[in-house]
């Protein structure tokens, strides 16, 4: 049995998965980011240090000690060890994306795994609002390459003088509220990630927005007139995030009602693990929710199947599907013997290239469309002319 919460993806699940990062990484290419892989496995005070107040450290973090008695964890997200690998590598500034497996422990239900996957963008090393612009263009574009035209909610934590405001008004308005558990530790720790909480609710308490500096405001705006500009759906909202690293924009893709995706700047988390500050921002998407959201377009119907009449044809038939093989058509064939009404019931087909002894006889084929049942004789030399049409 497998795990809870793990998924296996095989078929028409495996194809679109495929296709997924096959269009994704042609829409990273277009706007040249270079994709990195890390290793699944990292030190546990990697995302200790970064991540110290959200859930996914606190509760969600697979971790174990290794034969050597370190602390390891499975990577439950990207942006960390994205930086740990940057940092070590010297490669910043620089645009990169990941597309890999993460694990939470979760607790499993649908778009919710203990194993999953994530195709994200990290734009290390710039502070332009036109950085965060790229960002949110680039999460569209991939969407829209998909033909999904969801909406971002976007919030803005602002620079650190407008974040320690709200922080204190946040820490004076709850401090004397009967909260729970992890709320008390939030407080603790992020008292702005009490306003993520699914127990206690906090919608009396004012928003980060009337906190924000004139600068920071201006900015806010600037980046939400321009994106509106560039066909971007988005509207404001009082999102904080769960994770501890986001300092100016944040937000979440929705979709029917599910967020696929959600990114935001995080110009902090550089200096937490190497020395300087880079200023960062970036996103990452669900591709099981994302999957769950797509419809395989042009399901592939292109390939053909060689059927021989009879097994005195067999070794005609497997010929025929090495040459057109080698010449570039999916092509498959009986491995076991079969009657013909078996070889054709086969789904997934264009095309049956039918041989029998009248055919061989004659250097020709038989091609039957699976669509409509016509078919006509062809001869061998012409075929895969005709099959590339
Ligand atoms: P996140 O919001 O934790 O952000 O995850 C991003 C997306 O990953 C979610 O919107 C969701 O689609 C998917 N996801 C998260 N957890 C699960 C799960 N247990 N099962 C299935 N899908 C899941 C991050 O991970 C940040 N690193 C994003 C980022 C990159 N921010 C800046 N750069």
């Amino acid at each position: 049995m497998k795990l809870r919460g793990t998924k296996d993806f095989y078929g028409d699940c495996e194809e679109l998965f495929s296709k997924v990062e096959d269009i994704s990484k042609r829409v990273f290419n277009s706007f040249k980011y270079s994709r990195v892989r890390f290793p699944l496995i990292e030190n546990s005070n990697l995302f200790e240090r970064v991540l110290s107040s959200s859930d996914v450290v606190n509760k969600e973090l697979y971790s174990f000690r290794d034969r050597s008695d370190r602390e390891i964890s499975l990577v439950p997200e990207g942006t960390a060890p994205t930086a740990r690998l940057v940092l070590e590598n010297g490669l910043a500034p620089c645009k990169l994306f990941y597309i890999s497996p993460f694990f939470r422990y979760d607790r499993p239900q649908k778009g919710r795994y203990r194993q999953f996957h994530q195709l994200g963008a990290e734009l290390i090393g710039y502070s332009s609002i036109y950085s965060d612009l790229e960002i949110l263009i680039l999460f569209d574009q991939i969407m829209k390459s998909f033909s999904i035209e969801g909406k971002f909610k976007i919030n803005f934590l602002g620079s650190q003088e407008s974040r320690d405001r709200y922080t204190e008004y946040l820490r004076n308005s709850v401090s004397n509220r009967d909260v729970c558990s992890d709320c008390k530790r939030r407080i603790k720790q992020n008292v702005l990630r009490i306003l993520d909480c699914k127990v206690d609710s906090f919608d009396d308490l004012k928003s980060i927005e009337e906190f924000l500096s004139d600068e920071d405001r201006e900015k806010y705006n600037k980046i939400c007139q321009m994106a509106k500009e560039r066909g971007i759906v988005l509207e404001k909202s009082n999102i904080i995030r769960g994770l501890d690293y986001y300092t100016g924009i944040v937000f979440e893709y929705e979709y029917n009602g599910v967020v696929l995706g959600a990114g935001g700047r995080y110009d902090n988390l550089y200096s937490e693990i190497g020395k300087k500050a880079l200023p960062s921002t970036g996103f990452a998407i669900g591709i099981e929710r994302l999957l769950d959201n797509i419809v395989l377009v042009n399901k592939k119907k292109s390939s053909v199947r060689v059927i021989a009449v009879n097994d005195s044809c067999r070794e005609k038939a497997f010929n025929l599907c090495i040459m057109l093989r080698k010449s570039g058509i999916e092509t498959d064939f009986s491995l076991k013997k079969e009657n013909i009404k078996s070889q054709l019931s086969k789904d997934g087909y264009k095309y049956a290239l039918i041989i029998g002894q009248d055919e061989i006889e004659n250097n020709e084929v038989t091609l039957r469309d699976m669509e409509n049942s016509s078919q006509k004789r062809v001869s061998i030399e012409k075929i895969v002319e005709i099959l590339n049409v």
